[in-house]
């Protein structure tokens, strides 16, 4: 019997943005657009929401999630690829080497390029299994004496691989590397803690795990690098200055931030701590284990990256043998209905590395914590109608 089409979509690309959103995250926002002016350390509050309580908040919040001890380390940003672009515009110069994990977005690979094309940087990828998954003992192989930072991409927007960040981060600490976590597929709905891995550096997308708003990002950052500033302008404070202040974290913030996103993350981050990271954890991994065993039973479908469930998260790219991946796209869209992801992903490094860039890369599914079942279960039927 064909599958009943649904009216609607069925959202499965929560690694593109994450929906649905949590309702309170929806009612937040509208009450703070009706009842507050939206900026913060400008001006003055007179109403039950203060904007500049609630970024106070959110940056202990965001501390909380990653187990940072200091709040104002926690920078606003606009986005993943700001935070990233933050860190690496502002540390690396002529001549310095930067490692990268093998599945590296473009946030970090285009910013590389354009890196290695104005000021000679230059950058490897630390050797690797075949799942794409960091082999600790063997960055040294990959370390320079001009190594000024490795950047990893802790889950593959493409491959779901998870990498092993404790291990790698205390071997980058022995070989005194600074040791930069992409969180852009992990933060909120996957054990990140700074202390314990070893990390200096977070940065992470408000939209995507985090169940906020897209135009906000937010970057951590320990004591250990002290990137130049990439926006210069008006912080709110000491306006006698011609110069940024040097506190964090405004050096790192001019302009107006992105209030009403900052509203949303307080939202958003309530529910995930009252869910806890460890459920929405759990609950990936209940769909990873759903989602691959699908693909896997059906012939002709191959699937990108790990195919152990316990070293992957439900971000899934696929191909089925007979369709190139733009068509397989077209048709899961028009014909089905389901809102995925085909094609490279902004990330052709990681298709580089599996060896799916040459038919164009793949079709990726990515359901997450608030995906009812019922669109997984759907997903499955429409999958066992394309191979049958
Ligand atoms: C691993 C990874 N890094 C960085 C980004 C960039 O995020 P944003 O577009 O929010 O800056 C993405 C977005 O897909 C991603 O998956």
């Amino acid at each position: 019997m064909p599958v009943t089409i649904p009216q609607g979509q069925v959202y499965l690309d929560n690694a593109s943005t994450s929906f649905p959103k949590p309702d309170a995250v929806a009612e937040a926002v509208a009450q703070a657009v009706r009842i507050v002016g939206l900026t913060t350390g400008r001006g003055t509050s007179f109403c039950e929401i203060d904007p500049d309580d609630i970024t106070v908040k959110v940056r202990q919040m965001v501390a909380r999630l990653i187990n940072a001890d200091d709040p104002q380390r926690v920078i606003f940003t606009y986005s993943a690829t700001d935070s990233i672009n933050l860190v690496l515009f502002g540390t690396l110069g002529e001549g310095d080497h930067m490692l990268v994990s093998p599945l590296e977005h473009h946030a970090v690979s285009r910013a590389a390029h354009h890196l290695r094309e104005t000021r000679n940087v230059s950058f490897d990828a630390m050797p690797a299994d075949a799942d794409g998954r960091i082999i600790p003992e063997r960055i040294k192989e990959a370390v320079k004496p001009s190594t000024r930072l490795a950047c990893v991409s802790h889950i593959s927007n493409v491959s779901g691989t998870v990498q092993p960040l404790r291990d790698i981060g205390a071997e980058l600490k022995r070989l005194n590397v600074p040791f930069m976590v992409d969180a852009s597929q992990s933060a909120g709905c996957h054990a990140i803690d700074v202390k314990a891995m070893d990390i200096d550096v977070v940065a992470a997308p408000g939209h995507k795990s985090l169940l906020g708003l897209p135009g906000t990002g937010v970057l951590y950052l320990n004591d250990r690098l002290q990137p130049a500033p990439f926006r210069v302008g008006g912080t709110g404070i000491k306006s006698e200055l011609y110069h940024l202040p040097p506190e964090l974290p405004v050096y790192y913030e001019s302009g107006t931030p992105n209030v009403l996103g900052i509203i949303a993350l307080e939202s958003s981050l309530g529910f995930i701590f009252e869910q806890t990271v460890e459920a929405i954890e759990r609950r990936h991994h209940e769909l990873t284990a759903r989602v691959l065993a699908a693909l896997q039973e059906r012939p002709g479908v191959s699937v990108v990256g790990p195919t152990d469930p316990a070293i992957r998260a439900p971000v899934i790219s696929f191909n089925i043998e007979g369709y190139a991946p733009k068509e397989l796209s077209q048709l899961l869209a028009e014909k089905y209905h389901i809102a995925h992801r085909g094609g490279l992903h902004c990330a052709p490094m990681a298709h580089e590395f599996f060896g799916t860039i040459k038919c164009g890369g793949s079709v990726r599914v990515s359901p997450a914590y608030l995906t009812p079942d019922r669109e997984v279960e759907y997903f499955c039927e429409v999958l066992e109608e394309l191979t049958d």
